[in-house]
């Protein structure tokens, strides 16, 4: 599928999912691999929406750029745009968890253990993908991120036929906060492997595989 014209969705960063108005839970995603992915559809000239939870990087020029901060907000954008996205690539890394509970004032200490009940919140990249068997009109191609610290391309593999997507990028922690990043990408017909590449290449090269599809 050619990358012109199409309309790209695009997630990016960690979210926060917070605890009280000071604390929250979120991973150490920079937000790099989906800002370059974000910048290089759109030197593809594609319509690009990039949906990101909160990063140290500027906001992409000439890109429909929406903020969000907690995974429940992130899945609310995302569905809205999804319906008429020809390419979703799910890079943010979403907490899967969020605190059941919010306390308004700031948790005081008190020097006693506490505990912390957390919930699950939306796999984003599954509900879309799962919801798509309902829809007529055309499917979009999706794309999804694996962030595994032991065996890479097997856990991949299943999130690649669980969540029913065309390729599935997969990488280590070691890849969350550098501009390089190691892994494999894989699709049904094949795996390749790549090593410390910057991710602005590693962008081109899924954008070059997804314009091969179809
Ligand atoms: N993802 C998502 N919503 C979530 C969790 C993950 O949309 N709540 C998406 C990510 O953007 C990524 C893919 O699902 O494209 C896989 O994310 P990953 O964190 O590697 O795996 P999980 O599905 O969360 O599984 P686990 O944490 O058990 O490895």
């Amino acid at each position: 599928m050619r990358i012109k014209n199409k309309n790209v969705l695009i997630t990016a960063g960690p979210t926060r999912e917070y605890i009280d108005p000071v604390r929250y839970i979120s991973n150490g995603s920079s937000g790099k691999m989906g800002y370059a992915l974000a910048n290089e559809a759109k030197k593809r000239r594609a319509d690009v929406i990039l949906i990101s939870g909160p990063t140290n990087i500027p906001q992409p020029k000439n890109i429909k750029f929406i903020n969000v901060v907690s995974a429940l907000e992130m899945f609310k954008e995302v569905k809205k745009y999804f319906k008429k996205c020809d390419i979703f690539i799910s890079c943010a890394a979403v907490c899967d968890y969020r605190p059941e509970n919010f306390a308004a004032k700031k948790i005081k200490k008190t020097g006693r253990a506490i505990s912390l009940k957390l919930v699950p919140n939306p796999d984003i990249l599954l509900l879309l993908s799962k919801s798509l068997s309902r829809r007529v009109a055309k499917p979009p191609i999706i794309v999804g991120f694996a962030l595994e610290t032991d065996n890479l391309v097997r856990n991949a593999l299943l999130k690649l036929k669980k969540k029913n997507l065309e390729m599935i990028v997969a990488n280590k922690p070691e890849a969350m906060e550098s501009d390089e990043t190691s892994g494999a990408l894989i699709t049904p017909k094949g795996i390749k492997h790549f090593s410390k590449i910057s991710k602005k290449r590693l962008a081109g090269i899924i954008l070059d595989e997804i314009s091969a599809l179809q």
